[in-house]
């Protein structure tokens, strides 16, 4: 084990010093742009030659170490590999792209081979994602090694004493990245201003969300739809849930739904009826065809997101460039069509775009790339050139309003990235608490098909008695945002493995709320037992903070609690309650779903059957056709 925390400052050249510092100066865009990521390395950007040598390298250098420190694994535990990349992290190649491409290689390859092997054999674990262990050896490892381990790049707390600060910090930086993902997130904050990346309290983060609060989540008639348990918000959705329960079974496993339109579509179109009184099924003319656009799009940029966080360090641009068209899609309509300026094309709530954007100092050039330029094809990195270029070439008319255009290019993002993928990937883990789905690609090639969990009535009635209990339940397990990230100002002493090391400031640690909501310490000895109304909703951090504190108070306790999470219970509630009543009506009765659309047969099928997976057809693209297959059964 290194001398851990001990002052870097000698090891690095003068060079790069110099580079850091004129780096940190070109970040600091009115003192609230985060200066440096984690290791003092400024933003390691990515271009196509990054991504050609990082595949290179991935390939051909990383796997075989790779190997040897998973097969060392069977021996001893994650011992070795966890070391080794404690080592990178605090040692002599701290600050060095080469210290995180190597601290990267023992997770990823493990988590690539385990991702592969559970994808075809097993299905997919959710918590896989972004904590590497399996939960059945949870108990094990907890005893043996500890809760707080190296995962990619960062070390993840998983204690939940210690969680429960980093989320609760007022004072907490950010870096722009999400989560451990320092390479790949890096072009994020720099192609859209979304206040995810700043740091806690800092003046562009607190207007943002204050505005955003004010305009989208607490706008009175959101506020209004929520009450009284949200029956108006889930009239309004019957419409469009409808037509959607009509259309059929596509054979989705749900931890694989974050790249399924038909899991994606229902909660997209959910969420924007609740915030901003979208009617999906009574669009017409140009709306409507706008409206059909962006839902393609949306599927797209979820199916994008399932791929993004499974592939090594760079990426195709293309992959990228195709997690742009929704965001601009969505743009274009919200600009277009729910627009208090624009009254003649309203196809929802008129928001004040203007008022909004006035409401946000500096949102016009928090960002956009390093010199605080919107990105273009000169002077920024490839892959910022694509992003910028598609978020800017798809003709969408806000970009005669410059400073509208960037607000809303954070909007877009928070509503894709924050709103839409983790309210459809929570969606899809609270079903999974209804049916039971099969394991794996093959498993399911062979003709599995889901089926209600044996104890599927007891479960309708838990859900049904409290939804929001089970639904926060449902995401302890599974969290769909699997944690939250902090540079940190100080050293910290932080428990690893059998003893304690001090990690040095400016390192990244990572609140693993999927872990940190499995710690014995705080649920007890049967944490990972399903168990709605378990705990206080206060204890729940799913949405990076105590759940249900509240935004009664301008400022709320959790200093950067999401600000959606009162609205992604609703729309979950919603959803799976509308799955529910068609397919398991509350009193009995045959369930509904033994008939699908001109199967007059089927209807006496037992439920099994008739939920049997076929490949998508109708609305698919081809992105969704290939996750059909790759992720066994979503479209
Ligand atoms: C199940 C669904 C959701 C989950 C689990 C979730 C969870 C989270 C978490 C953990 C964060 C902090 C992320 C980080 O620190 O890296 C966050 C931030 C955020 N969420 Fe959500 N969220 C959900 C739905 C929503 C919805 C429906 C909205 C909007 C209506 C929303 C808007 C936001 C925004 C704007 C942020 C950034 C807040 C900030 O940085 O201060 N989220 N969410």
């Amino acid at each position: 084990m290194p001398d851990a925390g001990k002052d870097d400052a000698p090891l690095l050249a003068k060079p790069r010093q110099e580079y850091i510092s004129r780096k940190r100066e070109e970040f600091a865009v009115a003192g609230s742009q985060t200066a440096t990521h984690a290791f003092g390395t400024p933003y390691l950007r990515s271009c196509s030659l990054d991504a050609v040598l990082s595949w290179i390298a991935f390939l051909f250098i990383c796997w075989p170490i790779g190997v040897v420190l998973v097969l060392s694994g069977c021996c001893c535990g994650p011992l070795l590999f966890q070391r080794f990349a404690m080592w990178c992290l605090t040692g002599p190649l701290r600050n060095s792209l080469l210290g995180v491409l190597l601290m990267r290689i023992p997770s990823l390859t493990y988590d690539l081979a385990m991702n592969g092997y559970q994808f075809l054999f097993q299905g997919f674990e959710q918590r896989m994602w972004t904590d590497t262990l399996l939960p059945a050896r949870r108990e094990y490892l907890d005893a043996n090694f500890g809760r707080n381990l190296m995962l990619w790049d960062t070390v993840r707390i998983g204690d939940y004493g210690l969680a429960r600060e980093i989320a609760l910090d007022p004072h907490r930086k950010r870096a722009g990245c999400l989560d451990g993902w320092l390479i790949k997130g890096a072009t994020l904050p720099q192609a859209t201003n979304l206040p995810l990346f700043f740091h806690t309290g800092a003046e562009y983060h607190t207007a943002w969300r204050k505005a955003f609060r004010e305009h989208i989540t607490g706008a009175p008639s959101v506020v209004a739809k929520l009450k009284d348990g949200g029956r108006a918000a889930r009239e309004e959705a019957r419409p469009h849930l409808n037509a959607w329960l009509a259309s059929g079974w596509g054979g989705i496993q749900p931890p694989a739904a974050l790249g399924s339109r038909w899991m994606a579509q229902p909660v997209f179109e959910t969420l924007a009826s609740l915030l901003l009184d979208v009617r999906p099924t009574a669009l017409e003319g140009e709306a409507k065809e706008a409206w059909d656009d962006l839902i393609t799009k949306v599927a797209i940029y979820t199916t994008v997101g399932a791929l993004y966080w499974l592939l090594p360090p760079s990426y195709p641009p293309l992959l990228q460039t195709a997690g742009t068209l929704a965001p601009s899609a969505l743009k274009r309509f919200l600009y277009l069509h729910c627009n208090s300026a624009r009254p003649e094309a309203l196809a929802g709530r008129p928001v004040d775009w203007r008022a909004f954007a006035d409401a946000v100092p500096g949102v016009e050039s928090v960002t956009a790339d390093v010199n605080g330029v919107r990105p273009s094809g000169s002077g920024a990195s490839c892959c910022e050139a694509t992003c910028g270029s598609c978020l800017g070439s798809s003709d969408v008319p806000s970009r005669e309003e410059p400073k509208v255009d960037k607000l809303l290019d954070s909007v877009c993002m928070a509503l894709l990235l924050a709103a839409a993928a983790g309210t459809t990937s929570g969606c899809s883990n609270t079903l999974a608490k209804l049916l039971r789905f099969p394991r794996g690609v093959f498993p399911k090639a062979l003709g599995n098909s889901p089926q209600w969990t044996e104890d599927a009535d007891e479960m309708a009635a838990l859900f049904r008695a409290c939804p929001t209990d089970f639904v926060i339940e449902a995401l302890r397990l599974a969290c769909p945002v699997a944690g939250s990230h902090k540079v940190l100002d100080k050293p910290m002493q932080c428990p690893f493995l059998d003893g304690t090391v001090t990690l040095p400031a400016e390192s990244i640690v990572v609140a693993n709320y999927n872990t940190a909501h499995l710690d014995p310490k705080e649920w007890g000895d049967d944490a990972m037992a399903f168990a709605p109304g378990r705990a206080d909703h206060d204890r729940y951090l799913v949405w990076n903070g105590p759940f249900g504190r509240g935004w009664e108070n301008e400022q709320p306790p959790a200093p950067r609690q999401c600000p959606g999470e009162e609205h992604a219970v609703a729309v979950i509630s919603i959803v799976v309650g509308a799955f529910l009543d068609y397919h398991k009506p509350a009193g009995g009765g045959p369930p509904k779903n033994t008939r699908t659309a001109g199967d007059a047969e089927a209807a006496s099928e037992p439920v099994a059957r008739s939920l049997a997976s076929e490949p998508p057809q109708s609305k698919s693209h081809p992105l969704a056709t290939f996750c059909y297959y790759a992720f066994g059964g979503s479209q």
